[in-house]
């Protein structure tokens, strides 16, 4: 069911949070790990927050509220968040007023929960993701009875429309298209967290980025666990070809693509509005050896995934291409390492995000044995990087002395002169400004090629 946030009782819970907190000039704190879903709705809860009244704080140990959106996909990241989080036990035995979040994959997970539950008392309320609508819901008990809540289960598939968002970068926005995953990856455990596919309508996506637009974004990601499953009245190649349509001066990105939903049909809509929509392709691979994409439930083969590459590069020419990669899935052999790197050498990518298996309890993979050792895994990862990094640089020299558009970011930090911005095709460029150039689009030429970034100058 697609629900207007109205049709829930959100308003009531936000009406009797802002009488309860007004004039009190409490701040907030959003602390985001993940993916750019992660960073997708962070900005709503950064937008529910402060309609609510909060005023955002940087620091957040030092925050009245301090919300944490967290990511489950490795081991590493939950590790990391409970260690940031447990940071605010001293906080919370000094202010006993102060009430912690914990929202996101994390929260969708019932052995995670109970730990929360048992060893972080100071939590005050978890909530798994898509529900973000229910965050005033939790605040307000929370406030009213200090009593704690663990929202769990509650999740139906629903999508919840018109929540407010505050954008971070004003000129980027976020848009998701669709939520959750159906495709049970043997490794993940986003679909177990994030629930099954849901679209959202066309009409609503349409609007959301044409009041973007107005309001000065000069770039458009549509988000999806597996945004090139999006179905509503239209594909996604039709949603695409919808936006692309728009009238203003923007550029549209989208991920993360499954390369079994890759028809020619979004190929050709990619190549026809060249210009609107960014060349520029984020097609995980995650193993390039069929026995292995076989274990890991990926339903394509390196020979379709190689043809759909080809088939992108005839089409769009200078289409950059980035991949994820898992390194030490359970059985990974030598020969089957080969077969990545042998792919990697053939589609030559602009960008490889490189994992090692992370073992997530309650999928199937974490059932399978025979573990790859750390030290090959660590020489394994070793090698891509290696190789990548010299395929990256031969790539970016391409680009050297050839004038590129870019969409400047803003400073660098610590600089005061230095700007970071990017190509269409998702390339960092630095450039030397004494003008504050950030959110526009420029004309800069290619002084110079690094593995990692491009140095340009601004063609007046
Ligand atoms: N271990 C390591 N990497 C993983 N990913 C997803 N699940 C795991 C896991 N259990 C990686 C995949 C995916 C990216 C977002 O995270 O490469 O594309
Ligand atoms: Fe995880 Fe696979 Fe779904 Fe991506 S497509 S979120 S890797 S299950």
């Amino acid at each position: 069911m697609i629900f207007d946030k109205l049709e829930t009782d959100y308003e009531d819970y936000c009406g009797k949070i802002k009488a309860l907190i007004l004039g009190k000039r409490l701040s907030f704190s959003v602390v985001t790990f993940g993916c750019q879903q992660n960073e997708a709705d962070s900005e709503k809860i950064v937008g529910i927050l402060s309609s609510l009244g909060y005023i955002p704080c940087d620091d957040f140990t030092a925050a009245d509220l301090v919300i944490f959106n967290t990511c489950a996909v490795r081991d590493h990241a939950e590790k990391k968040a409970l260690s940031i989080i447990g940071r605010l036990k001293s906080a919370k035995a000094n202010n006993p007023e102060l009430i912690i979040g914990v929202v996101g994959c994390m929260s969708a997970e019932v052995g995670t929960v109970e730990k929360i539950k048992h060893s972080y008392p100071f939590v005050s309320f978890t909530l798994e993701p898509n529900l973000l609508h229910l965050i005033p819901e939790a605040l307000y008990t929370y406030m009213t009875t200090k009593k704690r809540s663990f929202i769990i289960g509650r999740d139906k598939g629903d999508v919840i429309e018109g929540l407010p968002s505050v954008r971070r970068v004003k000129h980027r926005g976020w848009v998701s298209v669709m939520y959750g995953c159906n495709n049970f990856c043997s490794y993940c455990i986003v679909p177990y967290t994030r629930g099954r596919e849901r679209s959202r309508r066309a009409s609503d996506i349409i609007s959301e980025c044409e009041a973007m637009i107005r309001d000065g974004v000069r770039e458009i990601t549509l988000l999806g666990q597996n945004v090139n499953s999006y179905r509503s009245d239209t594909d996604f190649s039709g949603l695409l070809s919808r936006i692309a349509e728009l009238e203003g001066d923007f550029i549209i990105r989208f991920m993360t693509s499954h390369p079994k939903d890759v028809p020619d049909s979004l190929i050709e809509t990619i190549s026809k509005y060249r210009g609107k929509i960014a060349p520029f392709f984020h097609l995980p691979i995650q193993s390039g050896s069929d026995r292995i994409l076989k274990l890991m439930n990926r339903r394509y083969t390196r020979e379709r995934y190689l043809e759909i590459i080809d088939k992108l590069r005839a089409r769009v020419p200078d289409i950059a291409i980035s991949t994820d990669i898992i390194v030490g899935f359970p059985g990974e052999s030598d020969e089957d390492f080969e077969s990545t790197l042998d792919v990697i050498r053939r589609v030559r990518y602009d960008n490889v995000y490189c994992f090692v298996y992370s073992r997530r309890e309650g999928t199937p993979a974490a059932r399978m044995e025979d573990t790859v050792s750390e030290g090959t895994v660590k020489e394994r990862m070793a090698r891509i990087l290696d190789i990548c990094k010299e395929i990256a640089l031969e790539n970016n020299k391409r680009y050297e002395g050839k004038t590129v558009r870019v969409l400047v970011d803003g400073r660098c930090d610590g600089s005061d002169n230095v700007f970071s911005a990017r190509t269409d095709t998702n390339k960092l460029v630095h450039i030397v400004s004494d003008e504050d150039i950030s959110g526009r689009f420029i004309s800069v030429v290619i002084d110079k090629a690094k593995p990692f970034d491009l140095v340009g100058t601004i063609v007046k």
